[in-house]
């Protein structure tokens, strides 16, 4: 099992309605469920009880915004706990449609502190490996969403220009956010994902698990051949993404750890 018994990857799908975050989820589980990777497809807000409460209230009349997040904030609680842990110890790909960053952008733009609702998720709800924020035009979301059928009380042009808003702010602070252009092809968005995942993801972890040697009779050396296969044009902007984690993770590492890096180059 890719990832070893206890140490899974997960991945958030992030942005407005419409930008085909389901689309791309299902394109990322059969990508790697093709290199033998149990992938876990799962999404936000959930069908249990505050789930429930939720969707009811999107079709009626929203909650005030204290409660809302509370209700979220639970329902990610139960997610986390029933549905992501389990799956990240069993060592699968998880892709989960919708996390804390649409709380940060939904909730924050209603007016609640986007630190305070990062933190408060913080404690409790692991931290994504990869974040990829579908960035798409307000209006063309609402066209899209149209097309589907049935609009709702979060998705109005105005209320979506300012989550769009507070999605890109987070680009700022959230330097492992990777901003997608919805617009452009989903092969080629694919593509682009796929490489993100295993450069910036999958490649340093396998490093550190084994010295920067993967012997090809790992399962896990299917995803490095993956890796040089994918368009040279998707690596490099990665490749600066890789080096600005890397830097940042070494200036965490105590003296031991920087003995190995150093005896494993
Ligand atoms: P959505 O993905 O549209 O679910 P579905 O397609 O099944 O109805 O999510 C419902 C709405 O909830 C969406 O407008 C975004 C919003 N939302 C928040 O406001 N905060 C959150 O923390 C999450 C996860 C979603």
């Amino acid at each position: 099992m890719i990832g070893g018994s206890r140490d899974g990857v997960l991945v958030a799908l992030e942005g407005i309605d419409g930008a085909g975050k389901s689309t791309q989820a299902a394109l990322l589980k059969d990508w790697a469920h093709g290199l033998g990777w149990e992938v876990v497809l799962s999404k936000e807000p959930t069908d249990g009880p505050w789930g429930q409460r939720i969707r009811q209230s999107m079709f009626t009349t929203r909650l005030p915004a204290e409660e809302e997040l509370q209700c979220f904030v639970n329902d990610r609680r139960e997610h986390v706990e029933r549905v992501l842990l389990p799956a990240l110890k069993r060592g699968a790909l998880v892709v989960v449609d919708r996390y804390y960053y649409s709380t940060v952008a939904y909730q924050g733009a209603r007016g609640l502190d986007a630190q305070r609702v990062l933190a408060q998720n913080r404690a409790f709800a692991p931290t994504p490996d990869l974040v990829l924020l579908f960035d798409l035009e307000p209006a063309t979301s609402l066209q899209r969403v149209g097309q589907r059928g049935a609009t709702d009380t979060f998705e109005s042009l105005e209320a979506l220009t300012q989550v769009r808003a507070r999605f890109l702010d987070m680009l700022k602070t959230e330097r492992h956010i990777v901003l997608l252009d919805a617009s452009e092809p989903p092969s080629r968005t694919h593509e682009r994902i796929a490489a993100e995942l295993v450069t910036a993801v999958l490649f340093p972890k396998l490093a550190a698990a084994h010295g920067r040697y993967v012997p090809p009779d790992e399962p896990r050396y299917a995803l490095l051949n993956e890796a040089s296969s994918l368009a040279a044009d998707h690596l490099l902007p990665i490749q600066d993404r890789v080096r600005h984690l890397w830097v940042a993770k070494r200036a965490k590492l105590g003296a031991s750890d920087r003995a190995f890096d150093q005896g494993a180059r």
